[in-house]
């Protein structure tokens, strides 16, 4: 008998148990190492979105700490879990339910990261969230971004595009995208379980995926104060990362 889930109220409520093994992908090292190499060593921290913690866990090694806003239950779950077994870590790392731009820390960071998150982000709400943290980021301080790319918005059939093993079972993640708008795209994911063989649970999520302009980006960090100073979304360099399009700026005030 195969079970089947088909939503939850947490988008990631499906995707994080399975997020290490089929979304982090064969250029996630490189992606690791672009974050965590502008985190100031000895600094303060700001991650919006760590999901299951694969950028966190590589910035906290080097700075002093570091603030975590996820407001996925299953994410965090994940991430608090891996921080348990860190016993050097997990001092430095402070882990909150909740999303930006909706929480004010009445403090400032050093440095401020988005890894892979644009894609739950409408461009309309780019603005208010620079702001914000542009609130929160000391003059001098860094706030570096993935998935800021004029590529085309993503169009393909259901598909496999990656599958798991671990101990009987494997894992599979299909999806679909289709385009819905300009810079939006529909998403639909399909996790398969399947235990020698024989598929034991099918389960699906739907969601939008936003795609960010290079050229929209640059307008709304200027209007927050911000000053784009590098990454691949403004010298077009060809990266081996995940997610293209990384866009480092800076808060000259
Ligand atoms: C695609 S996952 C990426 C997770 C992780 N950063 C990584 O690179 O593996 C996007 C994460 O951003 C979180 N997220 C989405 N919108 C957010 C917001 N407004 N504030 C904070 N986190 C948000 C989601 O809950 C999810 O965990």
């Amino acid at each position: 008998m195969s079970l089947t889930v088909s939503s939850t109220t947490d988008p990631y409520g499906v995707a994080a148990a399975y997020w290490d093994r089929l979304h982090i992908g064969p250029g996630s090292a490189a992606l690791v190492s672009f974050f965590a190499g502008l985190a100031p060593p000895g600094g303060h921290a700001l991650e919006i979105g760590p999901g299951t913690g694969r950028v966190t866990l590589a910035v906290a090694g080097r700075v002093a700490s570091v603030h975590c806003l996820e407001p996925s239950p299953a994410m965090r779950a994940v991430l608090m879990t891996k921080l348990a077994a860190e016993p050097d870590l997990r001092d430095r790392v402070t882990v909150l339910g909740a999303a930006a731009p909706d929480f004010r820390f009445g403090r400032r960071f050093d440095y401020i990261y988005l890894a892979a998150v644009y894609e739950d982000v409408p461009p309309e709400a780019r603005r208010p969230l620079f702001a914000a943290l542009a609130e929160c980021l000391a003059p001098g301080g860094v706030l570096a971004m993935d998935m800021v790319t004029d590529e085309a918005v993503p169009d393909h059939p259901q598909r496999e595009v990656r599958s798991a093993r671990q101990g009987e079972c494997r894992y599979t993640l299909s999806s679909a995208v289709w385009p819905l708008g300009p810079d939006l795209a529909g998403v639909r994911r399909v996790y398969r379980t399947y235990h020698r063989d024989t598929l034991v649970a099918t389960e699906t999520t739907k969601g939008d995926y936003h795609l960010h302009r290079p050229a929209d980006v640059l307008a709304d960090l200027r209007a927050a104060g911000l000053t784009a100073v590098g990454g691949s979304a403004v010298t077009d360099e060809v990266t081996p990362l995940d997610d293209k399009g990384t866009l480092i700026a800076r808060h000259d005030s």
